[in-house]
């Protein structure tokens, strides 16, 4: 791209752009930074520098950037099929292949597939889903969702509703609060010192238990949790949460939807999390991102064989399971999240990011050392740096001192991307990363940290 073509992208952009989570006050004046190339670990600024992605695009990316192999695999499914109506009995062997191989290898009988444009309207359509299940069984009360303070699920409506980062919904309007409640996170950092890993999960799940006894057992549908709260701070549960959660859910009939948005595809080192980490069987699960690595946007909600019996039922006389999206099982989407399984299978990836993932974690906490470190925790190529102002007592910096917001542009001025979320650093890089390339990321984090002062 050419100095005066970058100059272009970044003037329209600032212009016509609605970004997300963007803080429109510095936006209107700076405008955003233009990547024009992305290959491996690697992508190249407007500017021309190289940087370390360290976010792997935004929890996405798992087999690198830039592989000719999906391109090739992208454009042979273009000119072969580029997309025909899903609706009714219509469909294309891209989406039938995903569907099966998704079928054979999500956890027990989760054999059913409904396709998404991404994780928020697959979340969207795992409530549809359970509505639409406890009508067809006449449980015309059982509606009510359970979600947790931090997690992330989405900014589609319902999807933000059932997120639990109450600031990023000031001003917007609710339209879930008559049936979407909000539980605590499972935060070990936040837990009180004096109390045990395991007391605090019995606290968590006599907190869930009281909850459901509140709202009537009768009223409560389901619960929805990430396997590891991403967003929210990469929050990792006390050791039996999920399974216990789990088993609360399934003596009060409820279902358990497990978003692994981000978890699914090899960011823990399995294909899917829930199962294979943390022993539980959800009743639906949610995958998105890594299913396509990021190449192009694909969602899926899978349900299992006993919500698939219920829904298939004719509503009426001649009725139709009414719920779809232009783009459901979209043939080049489904196409590039095939080749993007065959790589990772090939690859190895899962077993290297399990390898990598141990070693990731175990650099990591070398920076605990550092004055303004609190907290440094994650699972496999998932991790987050707590910046406190004092970490003794748990004091944050003042808004004001920017502390993640300092992190972040030290270090890419130091060639690595990182991701603030206020003054938590999150890292969550492509599965290839190499050991050369974790120490870098922590050499350039501690030096940008080291630099932080109280303020
Ligand atoms: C756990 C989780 N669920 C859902 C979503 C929403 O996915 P999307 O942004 O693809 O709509 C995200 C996005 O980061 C996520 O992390």
């Amino acid at each position: 791209m050419t100095r005066q073509d970058a100059n272009s992208a970044w003037a329209k952009d600032r212009a016509h752009v609605l970004h997300p989570y963007t803080d429109f006050s510095s936006f209107k004046d700076e405008g955003s930074q233009v990547i024009t190339g992305a290959e491996g670990m690697y992508v190249t600024d407007s500017d021309g520098n190289r940087l370390l992605d360290a976010i792997a695009g935004l929890w996405c990316v798992n087999i690198g950037h830039g592989r000719r192999e999906m391109a090739d695999a992208i454009s042979d499914q273009v000119m072969k099929m580029q997309y025909y109506n899903p609706f009714g009995h219509s469909t294309n062997e891209p989406a039938a292949e995903l569907g099966a191989w998704l079928a054979t290898h999500a956890p027990g009988d989760l054999n059913h597939v409904y396709y998404t444009t991404g994780g928020s309207t697959a979340n969207d359509a795992a409530i549809r889903l359970v509505h639409y299940y406890f009508t067809m069984k006449g449980q015309h009360q059982k509606k009510k969702i359970i979600s947790r303070n931090s997690a992330y699920h989405g900014a589609t409506y319902v999807a933000a509703e059932l997120t639990g980062i109450h600031a990023t919904k000031m001003s917007f309007d609710k339209v879930g609060e008559h049936f979407i409640n909000h539980v605590s996170a499972a935060n070990m950092y936040a837990k009180p010192d004096d109390m045990s890993e395991d007391a605090y999960c019995d606290f968590l799940v006599q907190e869930f238990e009281d909850r459901i006894e509140q709202l009537g057992p009768d009223n409560v549908a389901a619960f929805i949790a990430e396997p590891v709260m991403g967003a929210g701070g990469v929050l990792v549960a006390p050791k039996g949460y999920h399974r216990r959660m789990w088993e609360v859910c399934k003596r009060h009939d409820m279902l358990y939807i497990a978003d692994e948005v981000v978890t699914a595809f090899g960011r823990l080192g399995h294909w899917f999390a829930s199962e294979e980490v943390f022993d539980y069987q959800p009743d639906i699960l949610v995958a998105a991102k890594g299913i396509t690595s990021g190449y192009i946007p694909l969602g899926a909600t899978l349900i299992s064989d006993e919500i698939y019996e219920v829904i298939s039922r004719p509503q009426c006389e001649g009725g139709v399971f009414s719920m779809g999206l232009t783009y459901f099982g979209h043939p080049v989407a489904c196409r590039a999240a095939l080749t993007n399984i065959e790589i990772i299978q090939r690859e190895g990836l899962l077993g290297h990011a399990r390898n990598m993932g141990k070693h990731f974690q175990e650099t990591a906490t070398g920076l605990c050392d550092l004055e303004h470190v609190g907290d440094v925790r994650g699972h496999g190529l998932m991790l987050a740096v707590d910046l406190m102002a004092d970490k003794t007592t748990k004091t944050p910096f003042p808004v004001t001192a920017q502390a993640g917001a300092n992190v972040f542009r030290t270090c890419a001025e130091l060639g690595v991307i990182v991701r603030p979320v206020g003054d938590r650093i999150v890292l969550s890089p492509p599965l290839v990363i190499e050991k050369a390339e974790s120490n870098q990321i922590y050499s350039v984090l501690r030096q940008a940290i080291s630099g932080l002062s109280a303020g």
